[in-house]
């Protein structure tokens, strides 16, 4: 039996593996002992097993398996199994990160034991509740002992709805320590451009696949015609590797991808990596993406009406349109001659050892306080 974990890791779905690999990554060289619950949300090679595999992860201690159903079923399931796994492992610290229903899920179970519960990516806000994501960071932000706010801007909402500034710990995003850890070797081994046949800084790199955009017929498709009047207007094939849950919207709603956009398959981390670095414009709904967009110094249209990053809209990194054909075009004509000459604002690529290092500090108090 390994030792007793310092941190339990609860990861689902594949922004939780990509922002979470720095912190293992960095309990792994610290050999500080660790344990990753993973709660089986995302389960497609694509959009799982191939991050295990080119981050250099290990296979998770704990496989829970729960895949996909409704949203209260869903998280229901995840938090009845996390809990056994808790219960067995009795971590003294639970990580989450982001704003997924395994995110609500871990936050749920932990709160409900004598185990400490911390937020990595705390404080973000779209302050649009109809949003699942908006909800499950709320309801994790007020039950976490530790919110690992990116920014103080995330910071400044934290306090704003009351949270103590003691468990606030401000420490950049890990996306940027992904990044920067990941973006030479993308440079280096990806094969994508000849793989696909794409020409380096003469594309636009699409994503979307928030249900608020997809599960929408009329919406989505809106943004397709959007994305197709950018393709003619500029002259650039549109690149959309699409997530399963807008492949499938496509084929439900027998929607029309329009000339001058190509759907691929979802792209392991280090070939999206090197197609964002190399596109000339970035069309998402993801939240991710905007961030590293904006940290790749790629102008970013964002195909919504709120952001939950406005570091991105404050150093004019980023726009947001919506879904009408008419604002995408008018936001990609007025993004893609942007200068990319903004700061980075969400940190310096030293964000998983500030947080395990919080972490530590106050377990080592209390070893010696008793
Ligand atoms: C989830 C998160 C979203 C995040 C996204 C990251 C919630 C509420 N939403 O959305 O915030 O941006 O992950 O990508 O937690 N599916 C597969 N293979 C999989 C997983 C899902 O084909 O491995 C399909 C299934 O048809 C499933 C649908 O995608 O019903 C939606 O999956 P789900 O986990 O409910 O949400 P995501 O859309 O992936
Ligand atoms: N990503 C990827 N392959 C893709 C699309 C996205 O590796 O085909 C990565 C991207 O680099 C980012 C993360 O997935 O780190 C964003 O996840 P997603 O858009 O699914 O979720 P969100 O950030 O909106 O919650």
């Amino acid at each position: 039996m390994a030792d007793q974990p310092e941190i339990a890791i609860v990861l689902g779905t594949r922004p939780e593996i990509i922002k979470l690999a720095p912190i293992i990554r960095h309990c792994r060289e610290r050999s500080i002992p660790h344990t990753v619950i993973h709660t089986g949300q995302h389960y497609s090679d694509s959009l799982n097993d191939v991050f295990f595999a080119e981050l250099g992860l290990p296979e998770p201690e704990y496989e829970l398996e729960v895949g996909s159903a409704s949203h209260g079923k869903q998280t229901g399931e995840m938090i009845v199994e996390i809990e056994d796994v808790l219960l067995e492992a009795e971590p003294a610290t639970v990580l989450v990160q982001g704003d997924t229903n395994s995110v609500l899920a871990g936050a749920i179970a932990t709160s409900k034991l004598s185990i400490d519960l911390g937020h990595v990516e705390s404080g973000l806000r779209s302050h649009d509740r109809t949003m699942p994501e908006e909800r499950n960071r709320v309801l994790t932000d007020h039950a976490s002992d530790y919110l690992f706010a990116p920014t103080d801007q995330s910071r400044r909402a934290l306090r704003e709805e009351g949270i103590p500034d003691e468990r606030i710990h401000v420490t950049g995003n890990t996306v940027v320590d992904a990044v920067e850890q990941n973006r030479t070797l993308a440079a280096e081994r990806s094969s994508v451009f000849d793989d696909y046949d794409i020409s380096r800084g003469e594309f636009c790199l699409l994503t979307a696949h928030r249900a608020e955009t997809v599960d929408d017929e009329d919406r989505f498709a809106s943004l397709l015609r959007g994305a197709g009047r950018v393709a003619d207007a500029l002259a650039r094939e549109i690149v959309y590797p699409i997530h399963p849950r807008a492949a499938n919207a496509v084929d439900e709603f027998d929607l029309v991808i329009p000339d001058g956009v190509r759907t691929i398959e979802p792209q392991q981390y280090l070939d999206f990596l090197a197609l964002e670095s190399e596109a000339t414009l970035v069309l998402t709904d993801s939240g991710g993406v905007q961030e590293e967009a904006c940290i790749l110094g790629v102008p970013c249209v964002t195909l919504r009406e709120n952001t939950e990053r406005p570091e991105t809209l404050a150093v004019d990194a980023n726009v947001l349109v919506g879904t009408e054909p008419d604002a995408i075009h008018e936001g990609a004509v007025e993004m893609i001659d942007r200068t990319p000459a903004w700061p980075n604002p969400f940190g310096d690529g030293e964000a998983a050892e500030r947080i395990v290092d919080a972490i530590l500090r106050d377990e080592d108090r209390m070893t010696v306080t008793g």
